[in-house]
């Protein structure tokens, strides 16, 4: 039987209407969480200002060929310049808790030793601005912008160096601002840094070794998070009282045909995703599944270091996206990509909506199958959706700006989305503590550069003017509705 979307009703139904929510105010937990997020290279731009250091990014934007159009993120958002008109344009959006990345090269210019105060600086002001305007500031240590002086000297995250070098960054940056930030993510995405980065070589530093690049990097990846977390909790939490974890990203995996091998394929591709990352920082080792594909190119952990990595999150951080459809390639030897290790054939249906990226199929039932997936492996674990987000396709071929605002793709997958999200807390009884939305404003989009436009807010990046698209109206309108009183 060759898959087909679920016909549970639930599963297919969109976002309560406005009178489930109105009846049952409850659903969403008091004091749920919602946001949007950003990151620090692809809105900030100062590139080269107040002594900040170069980052892998900045090195990689700046070759030839790396990325559409040769676009960087030099000047990007100008968000540098420009944050407190953002502070101020959140506050009128109702946006009550906002996730934005700290960037290494500008505290530690040369990733380790002398400090930057004028990068400090820089983050303590937004700290300053965001409480003064009653948002929640959850700052994310390492989102790709690795500081170019270590990959020169260390070969970056294939050395164990830089995940020391990460433990003292993190130091320097829970002492200046752990007072006022209480919600910190240690890595972002570490499957995208080891994966992309050091595998595939789409994302900085560029490095193609599939077979052992991404596992080595993947492993000081780990390292360096359970470092940064055991600092904190010895030499912080207790006075600071603020909860530390890391977002891990994932697709759903959904099999294709309903038989043992798809199924089975299924689950593998699940675990080289999620469980790659997640399996150390819950469980302490890595997924057998992997051992066994991988042999000696997975590496491996010391006792100590298993001891330290299990448990060492307060709540797992998760950015979902999209769904793929996974078949055995017993079965299937063509329409889609093979991964070699999972052993896996990854496709798409057809119907599925997509984003301007067109890896993003609009899927909202993945999100809901995918937290109870977690749950059930974790044992029940908090959960925030550090991010989900769509590109609007064609946003980025309009003219003028005030074309670009009605935005009912992004609005539609936001509503199927957070639909999912309330069944799965409201049903599945998963613990989810909050949802930021990707991404505050439109930003540099990676190898992509600016065209995948995936902001609650139009930037045009010429004037640097800010224009709200319509979905921005419905998500405070929302959050207005459905957030119980404290
Ligand atoms: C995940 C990444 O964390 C973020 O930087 C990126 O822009 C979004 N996904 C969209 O691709």
């Amino acid at each position: 039987k060759v898959y087909q979307d679920p016909a549970d009703p639930t599963s297919t139904i969109n976002m309560p209407s406005k009178e489930v929510f109105a009846s049952n105010l409850t659903q969403f937990p008091r004091g749920f969480a919602w946001g949007a997020a950003t990151s620090a290279y692809q809105i900030e731009g100062a590139w080269d200002e107040d002594g900040r250091g170069l980052s892998i990014w900045d090195t990689f934007s700046h070759t030839k060929g790396k990325v559409e159009n040769n676009e960087n993120g030099d000047v990007a958002c100008d968000h540098y310049h420009l944050y407190k008109e953002d502070v101020a344009m959140m506050k009128a959006l109702g946006i009550t808790n906002y996730r934005f990345s700290i960037s290494w090269p500008r505290i530690l210019p040369s990733g380790t030793g002398n400090v930057n105060f004028k990068g400090l600086e820089f983050y303590s002001d937004l700290v300053d601005e965001l409480l003064a305007n009653g948002i929640e500031p959850y700052a994310t240590l390492y989102h790709w912008d690795l500081p170019q002086a270590l990959q020169d000297k260390h070969d970056g995250w294939y050395s164990p160096v830089t995940s020391d070098a990460f433990a003292e960054y993190a130091d320097v940056v829970f002492d200046a601002l752990g007072d006022r930030v209480k919600y910190w993510i240690t890595l972002n995405e570490p499957w995208c840094s080891a994966l992309l980065g050091y595998g595939i070589g789409v994302h900085a530093p560029g490095i193609k070794d599939i077979k052992s690049g991404a596992y080595l990097a993947g492993h000081h990846l780990l390292l360096a998070h359970s470092k940064a977390v055991k600092l904190y909790r010895e030499k912080y939490q207790v006075l600071q009282g603020g909860k530390i974890g890391i977002t891990i990203n994932s697709d759903f995996k959904q099999y294709y045909c309903d038989n043992t091998l798809d199924k089975a394929a299924a689950e593998r591709s699940q675990i080289f995703v999620m469980g790659w990352f997640a399996d150390p920082v819950f469980l302490g080792d890595y997924p057998e599944e992997m051992r066994k594909t991988c042999g000696d190119r997975l590496p491996s952990f010391t006792e100590e270091e298993k001891v330290d990595l299990k448990g060492s999150l307060d709540f797992l951080g998760l950015n979902h996206y999209t769904t793929a459809l996974v078949a055995s390639p017993l079965f299937r030897t063509n329409g889609g990509n093979y991964y070699t290790d999972m052993g896996t054939m990854d496709s798409s249906d057809k119907s599925w909506p997509v984003g301007e990226s067109g890896w993003l199929k609009d899927v909202p039932w993945g999100l809901r199958k995918l937290l109870v997936w977690i749950q059930n492996r974790y044992d029940d674990p908090l959960i925030y959706i550090t991010e989900n987000g769509v590109s609007g396709p064609g946003e980025s071929s309009v003219k003028k700006d005030s074309e670009g605002l009605d935005d009912t793709f992004r609005q539609s997958f936001m509503q199927g989305y957070i639909g999912e999200l309330y069944k799965a807390i409201a049903y599945d009884k998963v613990q989810v503590g909050g949802y930021f939305y990707w991404s505050l404003m439109d930003n540099f989009e990676w190898a992509d550069g600016f065209r995948p436009r995936f902001g609650l807010v139009r930037v045009n990046f010429t004037s640097q003017a800010r224009f709200p698209k319509e979905s921005s109206f419905m998500y405070q309108e929302m959050m207005a509705r459905v957030t119980p009183p404290p």
